[in-house]
């Protein structure tokens, strides 16, 4: 399959790009290099005659239609997106820029260049979205397909306005779409101002390990690499018109998580006394901050039978020692815009 994926120099979107490309597909990464991407994540496969390059923005409406047309692609994977929540706070207009009406030029290229082949049945547009569209469960349920749509967050609305656009788009021009929306992410390459790599990097730096609010906060955790297969056998394998959650089978606490990432911190990187739990801070909580996310995975277990390989522990074990190992990688990052600053606490 020659497939245009966007955002690939982000963290999800790496992960597709290195596993696509191994897997013998043609990959076309549309990228716009915001603060946010990293395009030593794809180094691997820089070099793959497989693999071609297109620096571009979503917004920009001409420049898609120039690659369209220029690699004629079999497939869309749509990641490209601002993806984190504090920002979205602080700076909503270019969540609405790139989220929304970046999606809705995606969605007209990839009908333009449809149509102009034909209406080919077998052309994909997979929209790549997130669980936080749903909003907050209490203490029981999960989240289905069906799941009224609820987003409390300026990100979350974003990406909600974007997922009913891609269905709108099916619906009324009958473009073949497929959608996943997926729990929290994590593993290799993660950008620094999300909590997992804050803590490992904040414990290995002796800084305090921040913590939103009393640490009660639910999460499903799925680790990048398992999401980035199931993402595939959604574009390859998915029904036209539907959309599939996509999660790790890992629901935790963020108290927890912090504390099982600090049981393997003092295993692989121990402080001269005591652990890096004595090191957990609670701050001020992140205005509007959901309750608790948990995925209902039936569907794409029944349908396509996929479920997690990696589990949660092993997951985490396998991320720190990437952190370990690629110090080069995180250190160049420190002094991008926004990083090892609180944002997102001006409600
Ligand atoms: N990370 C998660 O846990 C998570 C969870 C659920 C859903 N998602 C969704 O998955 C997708 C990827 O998330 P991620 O964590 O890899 O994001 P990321 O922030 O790591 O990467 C985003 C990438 O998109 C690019 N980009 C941003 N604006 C662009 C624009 N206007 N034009 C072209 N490229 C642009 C950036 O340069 C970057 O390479 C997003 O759509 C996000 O909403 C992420």
């Amino acid at each position: 399959m020659r497939i245009l994926v966007t955002g690939g120099c982000g963290f999800i979107g790496s992960a597709v790009v290195r596993l696509a490309v191994a897997r013998g597909h043609e990959v076309i990464n549309l990228d716009a290099l915001t603060y946010a991407a990293c395009p030593e994540n794809v180094a691997e496969v820089a070099a793959s005659p497989l693999y071609t390059f297109e620096h571009a923005d979503i917004r920009d409406r001409a420049a898609l239609d120039r690659i369209f047309a220029a690699h004629a692609p079999d497939a869309v994977m749509h990641l490209a997106a601002e993806s984190h929540v504090d920002r979205s706070i602080d700076g909503p207009g270019t969540f609405v820029e790139t989220n929304i009406t970046g999606t809705y030029n995606m969605l007209e290229a990839a009908r333009a260049h449809w149509t102009n082949a034909g209406t080919p049945g077998a052309f994909r547009f997979h929209h790549i979205s997130t669980d936080e569209v749903y909003g907050s469960l209490g203490a029981e349920g999960q989240f289905t397909e069906d799941t009224p749509y609820d987003p409390h967050s300026p990100y979350a609305a974003s990406k909600a306005a974007s997922d009913h656009l891609v269905r709108a788009w099916h619906e009324t021009y009958g473009l073949p779409v497929v959608l996943s929306n997926c729990s929290n992410n994590y593993g290799p390459c993660q950008f620094p101002e999300k909590l997992i790599p804050v803590v490992i990097l904040n414990a290995l730096a002796g800084t305090p390990l921040p913590i939103y609010g009393d640490g009660a906060n639910v999460r499903d955790w799925l680790y990048v690499e398992d999401h980035a297969d199931a993402l595939l056998l959604v574009v390859e394998k998915g029904t036209v018109g539907r959309s599939y959650n996509i999660g790790g089978e890992s629901e935790r606490s963020n108290l927890e998580l912090v504390r099982t990432l600090c049981g393997i911190l003092d295993a692989l990187r121990p402080k001269v006394r005591g652990s890096h739990a004595d090191r957990i801070t609670f701050v001020t909580d992140r205005p509007g901050h959901d309750a608790r996310y948990a995925i209902d995975p039936s569907r794409i277990r029944d349908e396509l039978g996929w479920r997690p390989s990696v589990t949660l522990e092993e997951g985490l074990k396998r991320t720190v020692q990437w952190y370990l190992d690629n110090e080069p990688w995180w250190r160049a990052l420190l002094d991008r815009e926004g990083v090892g600053t609180r944002l997102g606490v001006t409600a």
